[in-house]
């Protein structure tokens, strides 16, 4: 199938802003002849600003590259108030709960909410333009307000993923110094009430000395512990808030938001974004990826907790003034047919998911969706992760009825919004591949001196020239932001962007992600960083050394594997004990990261192998786990005979 070629249907797609290649490469074209220039332009029409920009890109302290200095603007005014003039009352979230319950939120609404909030940060808790407020929300209405309040006031947010545990989120509060937390008592999940704020309230045990108030959104009206002083409810508080509030001029580059990654070490990085790079760069994607049409209505399956959810559900789709759907429960309940049923009922036009959620629906429902009626659909999209052929095919046939286009969208946190997609309305489609650089978007497979990688051959996918929104630096940490991406490629020369991802180009230039070259895993589209379960499970008693590498998963794309050297092994036959240790591990990750964090198969081995240095041989590792032939010199290793050994016991 990867010979097959799909290209648009022209009347799905009529208004597009790039209706087809012709387009695409003259725009391509202009961005190369004058990059700066091409990208002002569009600063220029697409951004409502209170005060022009006096600089285009300022280069002088690369990599710490800045866009459009001494312009300003506010991001929910761009997001909000600039459409109240036109679309008042257009909705601009419809929201779904766990067990069906419905809200739609006009943009009329939704400024009557965001502003309330944002002077309920302000008058209530203090809150001031740079403070760092932690977002830790399920995915309901409120967690898009209080994100677009921050924005307002110009206060940063850090959105902390439900999922993550006490230790992950204390973590965060603490690197990002935060002086609010919002929070809720906790929402739906498959028909069941779970917790968040218990969650909160371990987290802020010891350490976080930075906060000063919680405040909490009522959602499931479970009982919570309340601590006088510190916590309060938003639901009382915004009744007494004007629901009048000024947007705050922001500088182009003062910090948007911080979103916390996994990278190679144990320790997560503070992402941090900037305000107009951010948000142009949202807006043009959701119009050129997704071609978002006035009367569309849009879904992305995406928590809030991850950038998809930043960029695709809240930021790029309002500031495109587009209706946006958000989801509180999972698509497998009450059945497989939930999120098609959603499609018929809301008529989806862009409906965005990722691989991992492809593959269970295709699983427990090869035929669910020919049950609903699905013509509403013009472009899908995946993201997160590689879409393999089976799940590709099943998507565009069943889902789509071989008449929408899939946008493969290839980007990461630190990117803040698609790099290398189909365009919809102009891309000839090759399954599994996601296809070209958008337009001014320098995307190259090299070498790490700057020489291309040959064709059909693996190498680095680096952006070799600054973009809007590119991330500015890691918070508190701008030696670790120079090292992490600026540090492994070179073009001409000079330092270029490494997204840690391998990539292949083919003979008409199309571009396949290969997957992470470092030691991230991709859990269900979930960035894992290795070494921070490692560090969990090291804190084990019994642990002497471990080793994580990514396993293939049927359905999560890839499954944590880990390799342990236990101080104390229990002797083979005892394998009750085993199972007891594992359950043990698992438990302290769970603590320690959260359940997405949970290892799909451990082994206990004798020792792991390693070079007379000590350097732990992960490729010999990962081969083992996917039952390849070990292609790796062992004869270097100090103990050339542990490969055979840990291979018997993980195969046997
Ligand atoms: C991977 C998610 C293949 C990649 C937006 C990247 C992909 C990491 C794709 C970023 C894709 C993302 N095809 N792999 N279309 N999209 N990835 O930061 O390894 O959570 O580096 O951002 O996901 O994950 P992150």
């Amino acid at each position: 199938m990867s010979q097959d070629i799909f290209y648009p249907d022209r009347e799905l797609f009529k208004n597009s802003p790039i209706p087809d290649m012709e387009s695409y490469r003259k725009l391509v074209k202009e961005f190369e002849d004058d990059y700066e220039g091409t990208w002002a332009k569009f600063a220029r029409e697409k951004i409502d600003w209170f005060k022009p920009f006096d600089s285009i890109l300022d280069e002088s302290n690369a990599p710490f590259y800045k866009w459009f200095s001494g312009g300003e603007l506010n991001v929910a005014h761009q997001c909000i108030d600039r459409h109240l003039s036109t679309k008042k009352n257009k909705a601009a979230i419809i929201f779904e709960g766990d067990n069906g319950d419905q809200r739609i939120l006009t943009y009329r609404e939704l400024a009557y909410e965001v502003n309330k909030t944002a002077n309920m940060f302000k008058n209530e808790f203090g809150v001031k333009k740079g403070d760092r407020v932690v977002i830790y929300m399920p995915m309901i209405p409120e967690s898009a307000i209080v994100m677009l309040a921050c924005a307002k006031i110009g206060a940063i947010h850090s959105v902390v993923f439900g999922g993550f545990s006490a230790d992950a989120l204390r973590d965060r509060i603490i690197d990002a110094n935060a002086k609010l937390i919002v929070t809720a008592d906790g929402a739906f999940r498959k028909g069941r009430p779970y917790m968040l704020k218990p969650v909160v309230d371990k987290a802020l045990e010891s350490g976080c000395d930075s906060v000063e108030k919680v405040c909490i959104v009522e959602r499931n009206g479970e009982d919570i512990d309340w601590i006088a002083g510190r916590d309060y409810s938003y639901n009382e508080l915004i009744k007494h808030q004007s629901s009048k509030c000024e947007a705050e001029p922001m500088e182009a580059e003062e910090p948007l938001f911080l979103l916390y990654t996994s990278g190679s070490t144990g320790k997560p990085k503070g992402v941090q974004h900037s305000q107009a790079g951010y948000i142009l760069w949202a807006q043009m994607t959701m119009e050129w990826v997704f071609d978002i049409q006035d009367n569309d209505t849009y879904w992305c399956t995406a928590d809030i907790g991850w950038i998809t959810g930043h960029t695709y559900i809240v930021y790029g789709p309002l500031a495109s003034g587009a209706t946006t759907v958000m989801f509180e429960g999972v698509p497998t309940f009450p059945d497989a047919g939930r999120c098609w049923r959603m499609v018929e009922e809301y008529q989806i036009n862009q409906f965005y998911t990722a691989p991992t959620a492809i593959r269970l629906l295709h699983k427990m429902g090869e035929d669910e969706p020919k049950k609903y009626d699905l013509s509403s659909l013009r472009v899908l999209g995946t993201v997160g992760e590689p879409i393999d052929p089976p799940a590709w095919k099943w998507y565009y046939e069943v889902v789509g009825g071989s008449r929408c286009p899939i946008v493969d969208t290839y980007w990461q946190t630190e990117t803040g919004g698609h790099m290398i997609s189909p365009i919809p309305s102009a891309t000839p489609i090759k399954p599994s591949s996601a296809t070209f650089p958008l337009p001014g978007i320098m995307g190259e497979v090299i070498e790490k001196d700057g020489t291309p990688t040959p064709i059909g051959e693996k190498g680095y996918m680096c952006f070799t020239k600054p973009w809007p929104s590119m991330i500015r630096t890691i918070w508190n940490d701008p030696e670790r932001f120079k090292k992490s991406y600026f540090g492994d490629c070179k073009k001409d020369g000079k330092p270029v962007y490494f997204s840690g991802d391998g990539a292949m180009v083919d003979e008409d230039g199309y571009i396949t992600i290969t997957g992470r070259t470092d030691d991230v895993i991709n859990v269900s589209g979930h960035r894992i960083g290795t070494a921070e379960i490692e560090a969990s499970i090291k804190k084990h008693p019994n642990v002497a050394s471990v080793a994580v590498v990514g396993k293939p998963h049927e359905i999560k794309g890839e499954g944590i594997f880990a390799y342990i050297v236990l101080k104390d092994a229990p002797k083979s036959d005892e394998v009750a004990d085993d199972l007891e240790t594992m359950k043990e591990i698992n438990q302290i990750i769970k603590s320690d990261i959260g359940a997405i964090a949970l290892c799909d198969g451990m082994a206990f081995v004798p020792d792991l192998p390693k070079t007379r240095s000590g350097k732990i041989m992960r490729r010999i590792l990962r081969s083992i786990i996917k039952g390849e032939k070990i292609t790796q010199d062992i004869s270097t290793l100090e103990d050339p005979t542990i490969v055979s050994k840990i291979e018997e016991i993980v195969r046997g």
